[in-house]
């Protein structure tokens, strides 16, 4: 075995071993978080002795009762490794394909299998297996989550049936009289979320420009429990400052929530910046084939993981072993999909800085936005993504130009391996009333994908002239 995988591999068993100490103290109910190191190393010790330095799944068993721990104290998920501190030596792009999805399976398929099933065989009426239920855990999503987790650097990845599920479980951390303050430019499903389903349990929610960190500064309250935001945020693609966010979230003990759709792993990991939760409509880059829905969150403290895990089995709105299998394929080919994509992007970005036609191009790159958004951004991402949104300063040319065009298909989301164009007002952000509405009309969303960068550009001239002149 080559050096890097070794360390890869201790790396690995190392955080299992720590994962399951902390499953032990959960169990036996002391909860030890003291420092104390001979009590650290004789607990490791006794996990060493019952689980050896490789876990053998099998072998796991977890006591049904134990005298001072109750059934929803138990984490939900099964052991794992914590990636919070995870680093090797692998690239972005090997770190994709590099992933073993099922070490515990008996015959160690090259390929994580789709465990299609509801229900596991325990092994006797008073012991449990690693999995009992799919709701509660599956080994399919184990995979997905573990492979997430570990590119996001999480302490645990979740793995849900869509990205507004992930997004309402980041929600449900709240109770009714706290406070979320959330960026002003954000996805509609988002705004309908929070407007019409936390406010009406009694969750406060207040609106707030993040790029500007004096203004967030201003709105937090003693209430405030969570920041919520995008960056770049959709469809404006504004850009906010993680790392200061964080900064002055956990100064008033206030957690950073991420919607980091826009930026996928391979170009972004927001925990690294001190974000607290990441979430992901895995129905954008993880599946890249606009092939199935799903959503992720990613979170760095594993306290607030197993707070996360509970949620998702007392909801139940995990993700189903098919479409975890479908995003474990899409994750291979992320790194290539998106830096392809983003090739694109720029050069995308250039021509329609370019058209006549159009006024204003939003997007994270050169001309796209002011240079100290652009610094910002560079400073925390590797790429600029392969979204653009512009305006033409009238809503039947932005109309016309997107049903002119034969490769920008026209419809919601992004993400895909070919490109899409949608108008925000009308489709994505049309769940937003008309009067809370800040966006342009005219507003026009590209999501560029693989094609052939060629045909994309031609693509874009095709409505000039008829849209010129009837508009
Ligand atoms: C930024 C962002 N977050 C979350 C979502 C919701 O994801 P899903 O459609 O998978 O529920 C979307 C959907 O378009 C989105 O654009």
């Amino acid at each position: 075995m080559a050096k890097g995988q070794l360390e890869f591999q201790e790396e690995v068993d190392a955080a299992r071993i720590e994962n399951a100490m902390w499953r032990s103290w959960k169990a036996d109910g002391s909860g030890d978080h003291s420092g104390d190191h001979s009590a650290k190393t004789e607990k490791l010790e006794r996990v060493r002795g019952s689980i050896g330095d490789s876990i053998d799944f099998s072998q796991i068993r977890y006591p049904q009762e134990t005298r001072r721990c109750r059934y929803d104290d138990l984490p939900t998920f099964p052991v794992r490794p914590n990636f919070a501190g995870f680093e090797n030596a692998l690239q972005p792009a090997s770190q994709c394909v590099v992933f073993d999805g099922c070490p515990e399976d008996p015959y160690h398929p090259s390929n994580t299998p789709i465990y299609q099933t509801s229900t596991f065989v325990q092994p006797s009426s008073s012991e449990f297996g690693p999995y009992d239920y799919t709701r509660s855990g599956n080994p399919t999503r184990t995979a997905l989550e573990k492979h997430v987790a570990m590119l996001e650097h999480a302490a645990a990845a979740f793995a849900f049936s869509s990205g507004m599920a992930a997004l309402h479980t980041v929600t449900r951390l709240l109770k009714q009289g706290d406070e979320i303050l959330v960026n002003e430019d954000i996805y509609g499903g988002m705004h309908r979320l929070l407007t019409q389903d936390c406010a009406h349990n009694g969750v406060q929610v207040t609106f707030v420009d993040t790029t500007n960190l004096t203004a967030v500064a201003k709105a937090i309250t003693p209430k405030t429990k969570i920041i919520h935001t995008e960056s770049p945020s959709n469809p404006r693609m504004k850009i906010s400052d993680l790392r200061k966010l964080a900064t002055l979230a956990h100064q008033h003990k206030v957690l950073l929530s991420v919607d980091s759709t826009m930026m996928p792993p391979v170009i972004c990991q927001p925990l690294l910046l001190g974000v607290d939760l990441v979430v992901h409509s895995a129905t954008k880059f993880f599946s890249g084939h606009a092939d199935c829905t799903g959503g992720l969150v990613c979170v760095r403290d594993p306290e607030l993981a197993h707070r996360v895990a509970f949620l998702q089995n007392a909801e139940g709105t995990a993700l189903a072993p098919f479409e975890c299998f479908l995003f474990l394929r899409g994750i291979k080919t992320m790194w290539l999909r998106v830096n392809r994509a983003q090739e694109n992007t720029v050069q995308i970005a250039k021509a329609l800085a370019k058209h006549p036609r159009i006024k204003e191009v939003f997007y994270p790159g050169p001309g796209g936005c002011s240079s100290e958004a652009l610094r910002i951004h560079n400073s925390q991402s590797s790429g600029c993504g392969c979204i653009i949104s512009f305006t033409t300063g009238s809503v039947s040319f932005s109309r016309r130009f997107l049903d002119a065009s034969r490769l920008f298909k026209t419809t919601v989301s992004f993400g895909s391996v070919n490109s899409l164009g949608e108008m925000p007002c009308t489709m994505s952000h049309a769940s937003i009333p008309a009067e809370e509405r800040t966006l342009p009309a005219d507003l026009v969303r590209l999501s560029v994908g693989i094609e052939d960068v060629r045909d994309l550009l031609q693509d874009l001239q095709r409505p000039c002239p008829c849209c010129w002149e009837s508009s």
